[in-house]
């Protein structure tokens, strides 16, 4: 195929995405039913155990997995989608009147970059618990605070409420998810969600239009996520390609209605002093059909700092990270991976 899209959404050689990835050896699937119909984790450990050993092999095998019987109403998830359809269907120009800026971080955006490349992709985010607070300057001691809100866009009507109910309910099974995952790490159920009282979790709303160029751009590059973890729906079309631990391979996320994809992030592999690890993953395109998917990226306040979990720690396992604050890390992470980036490129 020749160049048919700008310079900046070339891959290097080695990131492309070959045009045939294979689904085969998938990600596990994972049932939460008994999570559901369980009258909290903590009363329930023995009836849960089962489940919690399952989500415990995914993280050590994977890092990523998908879960089914989660207890989100699939009709809230469907109002999501499209809605969301809706937006991203509208003239460019109404979409910018509600673009990112300096005021609001929050919004549209189509200028998406991951390690300096553009993605090929729009994006809407928003933020889960308003206002978010965050740091305007790099030298601690001059640190100035800054609170943002989200822009809503006036179509579709229904987009603001659909979304805050849905981000309400992706809050929940996150929490959920870090007792189980607590638990499978051996700690009580309750020891990670201590960090996320307050948050400052964001939900993205992500199309992929199609690309006359998918052997040569991608959706988004090859790149780790920073918390702990992310809660993904995507629709029937399929791109988001995951790097098998065992052997390095990429390995397509296969679509299933109504599952969610969850992958942990440097969050977990730091807390479990790498007993988890965080996962490499991208999103192929292609030439014919535009993609949906819609992240919910965990996130705590910036003054959280961070280190392995002291009861994992032992003389023959000693700490492999020292503390760091997450707020300085996300900032030199956007610095280093938005370079290139102009005036109204401003990454939560
Ligand atoms: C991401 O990792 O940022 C997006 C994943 C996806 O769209 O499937
Ligand atoms: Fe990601």
């Amino acid at each position: 195929m020749g160049l048919l899209v700008d310079e900046a959404f070339i891959q290097a050689e080695e990131q492309r995405s070959k045009l045939s990835i294979s689904d085969a050896g998938n990600i596990p699937v994972i049932d939460l039913s008994p999570l559901v119909a369980a009258d909290g984790i903590e009363h329930s450990r023995e009836a849960l155990s089962g489940l919690v050993a399952k989500v415990g092999d995914a993280c050590k095998e994977w890092g990523f997995f998908q879960v089914v019987n989660h207890g989100v109403p699939a009709e809230l998830h469907d109002r999501v989608h499209a809605a969301a359809r809706e937006f991203f269907a509208l003239p460019l120009e109404e979409k910018r009147r509600v673009r990112r800026s300096k005021e609001s971080p929050a919004g549209y955006h189509d200028k998406e970059h991951t390690k300096n490349v553009r993605d090929w992709k729009e994006v809407f985010d928003f933020v889960v618990n308003e206002p978010v607070r965050i740091p305007t300057t790099a030298e601690p001691g001059e640190e100035r605070i800054d609170s943002f809100w989200n822009q809503w866009p006036a179509n579709p009507p229904d987009l603001r409420d659909v979304c805050q109910r849905y981000a309400k309910e992706m809050e929940k099974l996150a929490f959920k998810m870090l007792e189980l995952i607590s638990l499978s790490l051996g700690l009580h159920a309750k020891r990670l969600i201590e960090f996320f009282r307050e948050n400052s979790s964001f939900l993205r709303l992500n199309y992929y239009p199609p690309c006359p160029n998918p052997d040569l751009a991608l959706g988004v590059g090859p790149h780790k996520d920073p918390g702990p973890l992310t809660i993904l729906s995507q629709d029937d079309v399929g791109g988001l390609d995951v790097r098998r631990k065992r052997d390095g391979e990429w390995v397509r996320v296969k679509p299933i209605p109504n599952a969610y994809v969850i992958n942990l992030g440097d969050m977990t592999q730091v807390w479990s002093n790498d007993a988890y690890e965080s996962v490499e993953h991208r999103v192929s395109v292609n030439c014919t059909r535009g993609r949906l998917s819609i992240p919910f990226f965990l996130t705590p306040e910036h003054h959280v700092n961070l280190r392995p979990l002291e009861e994992l720690l032992s003389e023959g396992n000693p700490a492999r990270y020292e503390e760091y604050n997450w707020g300085r890390f996300m900032k030199e992470r956007n610095s280093s991976n938005f370079k290139k980036l102009q005036e109204d490129n401003i990454q939560i």
